[in-house]
Formats: C-alpha cells, structure tokens, sequence
C-alpha cells in the first residue's frame, strides 16, 4: 500500500478522500467531520483506551475506534448514530462513576476539562452507576506540578507524551482494573524521580485536572485567555511559546505547536523557568544615597550618571551585557560604543569561536528526526538545550540511533549511550571502537558545543571526521553547533566583543565605570557576585550602574539600579543557533516604570 495513495470513503453520507494508511478519525478530522476523542492526542501513537471515538462500520455489527482503525476504500462509517451516542455517554458514565471527579474543586472545571466538555456534549446530567469513590493518593512532590489520581481517567496520554515526545518514558500503568494507577518510576514520585526531566509535556497532554500545574492553578481559566505567541528566552534554541494570559498577568505557557523545531514541545526551563519562579522585580529606578538604595525618577538616575560621568572624565569605562538581550538592544550598544571605552558580552568559556559568524543551517528538523547516529562533542543538552536532549533520546529509543558522547559532562543521556566518555583518548583502539558502533550509520548528526573549540575538542573533532571519511557508506555528519547564551549569535553579530574571562578583561585596565546590562537575566546577578569581581565592584569602582529586571546580590550593590523590561514585555528579536531571526512580542503589559534594554542605553549615553 503506497501511503501517497488517495482513497475515497463515504462518512455520514459524504463523500470523503483521504490517504492509503489514515485512520478513520484522520480522514474525518481532515473532511471537517467531528468525532468525539478522549485518549487520542496528535502526534501520539493511537491508544484505543477510551472508546469515545467510536463509529459504525456497514457491514460489521461491531463498533470500532476511529482513532485506531484504519480507513478502507469504499467503506461506509456512521459517527453519529442515537446507538453511538449512548454507548458514547455509557462510557462517559463510567469513567464519570470511578473516581472522585468533584468538578467545582478541580482547576480544569468550567471550560479547560476534556472529559466534563464531552460530558455537556453528551448531555450527561446523572449518573445510572454506583459510584465507586475510591481513596485515591495525590503527588504534590514535584517543583512545578501535580498528580491527582482521582481525576485520572487513564487515557495514557501523559504516559504515550512522556514517552514518545520528552523521550523519557518517566510514566506507565500500574497493576489491572478499577486498580489501575499511573506510576512515576514505577514506584516513585515526581519529587524523587530520577528520570523525570519536569519538561510538563504531560501536564500539557492531560485532558483532564489529573495533572496540573502548580503556578497555573486557579489564575484563571485558560479558554478565557489571551494567546500571544512569542521565542523562548531561556537558551538559543529559541523554540515558540504559545502565552496564555490573563488580566495581565501570565497564566500558562505552552509550546507554539507551529513553531518549526519545537512543534508544541518545550523543556523544562521554557515550560516553567520562564514565568513559574518566584523571582522579585525591579519595577522603578534607584539609586544609592547615605549608603541605602533608594527609589527615584528616571530622570533622577539618568542625571546622576551624567554628572558622575561628567566630573570624571578620563575613566576606564565599560559596558558588559547579558547574552539574553535582543538584537536590537545590542545594536542600541553598539551605537553608544564610542561613548565608552569598551563594550563586550558576557559568554562562556570557548563560546566565542561558535558564535563568531556561524554558518546559517537548514533543514535541522528533518536531520534531527532522521538521524540514525548522534554523536555529542563537548555539549550538555540536557543542561542547556532540553529540546535537542529530547530529539536524541526520541532518535535512540524510537529508531535504535546510535549515541557517542565524548567530552560531556554526566547527563542523562549516558544512560542511553553505546559510548559515553567524559575525556577522549587519542589512542587507536578507543577509535576503533568509535568506527565500529558508526559502521552502518547513515545519517550521522555530530552535536557540538563550547568544549569541541579547545585544542583537545578540535583534535577529538578532527578524528571523528576522519572515521567519517574512511566509512565507505553513509553522509558525512550534519554539522550542529550550540552555543550556551540565548542570543550570543545576535549580540557578536551586533559588534560586541566577546567576553569569555571577564576577570582578565575587567583586570586589563582598571574600570572605574561600569555598566552592567542584565536584562531579564536571572542567573548573571549571581554569578557576577563572586568574590573576584565582588572587591572590584564594592572597592574600585566609582560607578557600578545595573541594569535589571530582577533583584540580585548585584543590584543590591549598585550605585544606580535600573529597571529593565523582562521576556514577556519586549519587542525584539533574537538569532537562534540555526541562523534564524526569531520575534519577541510583549505579553503582558510593562511592569512600573521599566524600560526596554535598547532605550535604556540610549538614554543613558544620549
Ligand atoms: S514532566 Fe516530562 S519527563 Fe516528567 S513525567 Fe512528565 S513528560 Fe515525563
Ligand atoms: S494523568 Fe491525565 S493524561 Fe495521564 S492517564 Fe490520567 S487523565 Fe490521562
Ligand atoms: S530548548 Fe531552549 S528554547 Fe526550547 S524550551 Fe528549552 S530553553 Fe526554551
Ligand atoms: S479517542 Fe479513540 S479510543 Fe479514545
């Protein structure tokens, strides 16, 4: 059967095509003909569980899953029988009579639920079964979300997500029957799971008020959200979000299931770090008076820095920013640079030979998905690019791609790999060993971070291609390089210069001037605190300005503290690691008397 193959059915008395290999619910999604689901979920394997999807087949007297069927040319299907609708609401009865689903105290009542919308639809206003009201235990256990198991309706959606989209399979079914439970481990919680990667993609895929988010809960109904969709700030992946919002403030974020690379799927940090940490804004200027930082107007602080500047001409001064600014917001600094001595942003050690002036790449999804090998060179993407740590787990466990990780940390992802070495030896027989698991590969992707640009990564690189070219078949390996900062592509592009030891570039005269553009990043405040810049900024400095959206031991310390506009309230754009421009729009409207990076630095050096 050739899937391209068109085919022709009749639902419900039309004529409908569809494709050689659709199920009957795919060729009726597609004809714009409903049928009624539960358990099924897009881009997840058919489940068959539920049995709300249910259509008549002529011929057969049995009722058959659409979601698990296939579509057969020239067949006849109902969906809409009174018989299909009582069988419909039977089910609905049961699932309704086996658990403890109180609506008026569950977060999904109201509108969010799957299960109570395809109750109203089916008009299910009493329930003709004794209930069984088990005692069902919760698992609050987990930073970011929750287990109810007695809204749980065993649908396995959570468990088919977790499994075939994180790559992780953290979730499955226990024991038989009305004891049925979802398990995290098998027998453990979310909070003491050691596979569980807290990506939420099962919290997102649950129907029902099992699993909920704790941020999320009760602010507010998400069908009376605002959506906009905007980039991830968390890493350069830059997957989509999709924000749900209301009254201004942020009530859930989802993967934008239209954004090319992530295609709904987000990890950890996008899902929850972005918005569900409880951080404490900077909402208006200060500056440091008798001691204590104060609060002031914009016009204050700015007129401050002004005559500090002013009376102290000959200064070594500098400005040194995040990696998560926009685009723009570096172009703002690169303007002003002549107004300071020195202009820089803060990467990582080795970033900069990654980031100066990448190639652009093409068709990442399409390698990523086929790959039949991955080979990770000084890369951590379970740390730091979750989304690409869950596209290798999918390739090793869904297609047997082989996995070689040579210069990593310890990760996850060693559990998974044919070799795993944390420093590669140059010696023959470890590369013998390297082209044996790489003899029959195809389609190799060779993942490279900041520790493939040392001397050792390169020579370790150089070796890898030479097993490459010596194979006598298969492509030569996708090139993939991941820098750790957001937008450390952008900003290089920009003209900043790229910092890896702030320590040496600060020692290399001494600054008497220093501005620091944080923006809305949230782990800068901290690590600039350590001690070898601590004495620098308390005791050499005339002016330390702080430009922040978040309150650190750094601001703490400014002479000037300025508050910035964080993720969520800009416009902009950042350049992921593909080469992509990707938007950053404002969801939620401007916190007090915050500014956008780019204005702020203009009206600094006007
Ligand atoms: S949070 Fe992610 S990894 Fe953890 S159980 Fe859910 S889907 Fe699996
Ligand atoms: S927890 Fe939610 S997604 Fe998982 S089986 Fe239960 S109802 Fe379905
Ligand atoms: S992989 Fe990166 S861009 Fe995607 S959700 Fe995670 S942190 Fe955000
Ligand atoms: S949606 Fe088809 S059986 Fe559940």
């Amino acid at each position: 059967m050739n899937a391209t193959q068109t085919i022709t059915l009749t639902i419900n008395g039309k004529v409908c095509e569809g494709r050689a290999g659709q199920t009957i619910l795919e060729v009726a999604t597609a004809n714009d003909i409903y049928i009624p689901t539960l358990c099924w979920m897009k881009d997840r394997s058919p489940w068959g569980g539920c049995r709300m999807c249910i259509v008549e087949v002529a011929g057969s007297p049995k009722v058959v899953p659409a979601c698990a069927t296939p579509a057969v040319a020239g067949s006849q299907i109902t969906t809409n029988s009174p018989r299909l609708h009582n069988l419909r609401r039977m089910t609905l009865e049961l699932l309704f009579s086996e658990r403890n689903h109180i609506c008026p105290i569950c977060p999904m009542n109201k509108g969010d639920c799957g299960l109570q919308h395809q109750a109203y639809l089916h008009g299910v206003d009493s329930i003709r079964f004794p209930y069984l009201y088990p005692a069902l235990p919760m698992d609050v256990s987990g930073r970011y979300f929750g287990l109810d198991h007695n809204r749980c309706i065993l649908c396995t959606r959570c468990v088919r997500t977790c499994d075939e989209i994180e790559g992780v399979h953290t979730l499955d079914i226990a024991n038989r029957g009305e004891r049925n439970l979802i398990v995290v481990d098998m027998h453990a919680t979310f909070g003491t799971s050691e596979t569980c990667t807290s990506c939420g993609a099962c919290v997102a895929a649950c129907p029902t008020g099992a699993l909920f988010d704790k941020a999320q809960t009760y602010r507010g109904k998400l069908h009376t959200c605002t959506v906009v969709k905007t980039t991830c700030p968390e890493c350069p992946v830059g997957c989509g979000l999709a924000v749900y919002t209301r009254e201004n403030r942020i009530v859930e974020v989802f993967g934008d299931p239209e954004s090319p690379l992530c295609a709904g799927h987000l990890c950890r940090k996008g899902r929850y770090e972005t918005w569900a940490e409880p951080r404490r804004r900077i909402t208006q200027p200060m500056l440091r008076h008798n001691g204590e930082l104060k609060p002031v107007s914009w016009d204050e602080a700015l007129a401050h820095i002004r005559r500090v500047r002013d009376a102290t001409p000959v200064w070594e001064s500098v400005l040194l920013a995040s990696p998560r600014l926009t685009n723009e917001a570096g172009q703002a600094i690169h303007r002003v640079a002549d107004k300071l001595d020195r202009v820089g942003v803060w990467l990582a050690p080795n970033e900069g030979a990654l980031v100066e002036a990448p190639e652009p790449l093409a068709d990442v999804r399409r390698q990523l998905t086929e790959a039949d090998a991955f080979i990770l060179l000084g890369v951590q993407p379970s740390r730091d690019h979750g989304l690409i740590a869950s596209y290798v787990r999918r390739g090793v466990r869904q297609r047997q791609a082989r996995l070689i990780i040579l210069n990593c940390r310890r990760s996850d992802l060693d559990r998974y790999a044919d070799i795993a070495v944390r420093e590669v030896s140059l010696e023959r027989a470890f590369w013998a060993q390297v082209a044996e698991v790489l003899r029959d590969v195809q389609r190799p992707v060779l993942l490279y971070g900041t520790e493939a640009m040392t001397p050792i990564g390169v020579a370790v690189l150089e070796r890898l291609l030479a097993v490459f070219e010596q194979k006598a078949s298969g492509e030569a390996p996708a090139l993939i390089g991941l820098p750790i900062g957001t937008n450390s592509i952008g900003l290089v592009a920009a003209g900043l210069e790229a910092v890896e030891d702030v320590g040496s570039w600060l020692d290399a005269k001494p600054v008497r001037y220093l501005h620091l553009v944080l923006g809305d990043d949230h782990t800068l405040g901290e690590r600039w605190f350590e001690e070898k810049y601590r004495a620098l900024m308390l005791e050499t400095l005339d002016l330390l300005v702080v430009q922040a959206s978040y309150e650190s031991p750094l601001t703490a310390h400014a002479h000037v503290v300025l508050p910035a506009c964080t993720w969520a309230e800009k416009t902009g754009t950042v350049t992921n690691f593909e080469g992509r421009t990707l938007p950053l729009k404002p969801v939620i409207p401007v916190r007090g008397q915050a500014r956008d990076d780019a204005a702020i630095v203009e009206a600094v050096y006007a």
